[in-house]
């Protein structure tokens, strides 16, 4: 991995989602039981877990800023299992988690319906699916301008891509979508700041 990938990205996006946390806590705090959180990057979700989380099993391929992840989890009030690996073939049996997370991660990983398939089967019939993610604008215009500017976006944000439909990802890996909200995160370029919030149960198997 790159020095710009390794140290200089995570701390740009630590930065610019600082004012992100609100958004974060609300969303989390219906997170339960074992909890796997899909793309941790450096743990920033780690202080919004409520009580009734038992324990954390957190993804991702890469570790970065691991001083800064480590102060983090030693302040975490439950296990924390930490597991290199890809969201595509995720290494877990078949229904072992209640919640599965992923909070501005789809627009990253390779092949997200696959991943998300993963989540699904890894996630128990009675759990939940709880998701904070940036993708495509509904507007037609931004839309444009949001494929425009793809490649650049991958590049400079290690593989993110801005115009995921998100909503449609969810549901094409079988889950079924109990709440979704779209909105545009004041403050935030509209190319990036089209937010897809929301909560999903596996479906029918
Ligand atoms: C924009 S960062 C978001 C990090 C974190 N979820 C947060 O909210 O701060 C995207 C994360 O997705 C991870 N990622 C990329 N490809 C992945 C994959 N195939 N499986 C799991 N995580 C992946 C990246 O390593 C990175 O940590």
């Amino acid at each position: 991995m790159s020095l710009y990938a390794n140290h200089v990205f995570p701390r740009l996006m630590e930065w610019t989602m600082r004012a992100w946390a609100p958004l974060r806590a609300e969303w989390l705090a219906s997170a339960r039981g074992d909890v796997l959180e899909v793309g941790f990057g450096t743990g920033l979700n780690l202080e919004h877990y409520p009580a009734a989380v038992t324990s954390l099993t957190a993804v991702d391929p890469s570790a970065p800023l691991p001083r800064r992840v480590e102060r983090r989890l030693a302040l975490a009030r439950f296990p924390v299992r930490r597991v290199r690996a890809s969201a595509e073939t995720l290494p877990f049996d078949d229904a072992s988690f209640d919640t599965v997370v992923t909070t501005w991660t789809l627009c990253s990983i390779p092949s997200p319906v696959t991943a998300l398939r993963e989540m699904r089967r890894v996630l128990r019939s009675s759990g939940r699916y709880l998701f904070v993610e940036h993708g495509r604008s509904d507007d037609p215009r931004i839309a444009r301008w949001q494929r425009f500017w793809n490649p650049v976006q991958f590049r400079i944000g290690c593989g993110c891509h801005l115009d995921r439909p998100i909503d449609a990802l969810v549901r094409d890996a079988g889950f079924e979508i109990t709440r979704l909200d779209r909105f545009a995160q004041p403050g935030v370029p509209r190319l990036v700041g089209k937010f897809y919030r929301g909560d999903a149960v596996p479906g029918a198997r």
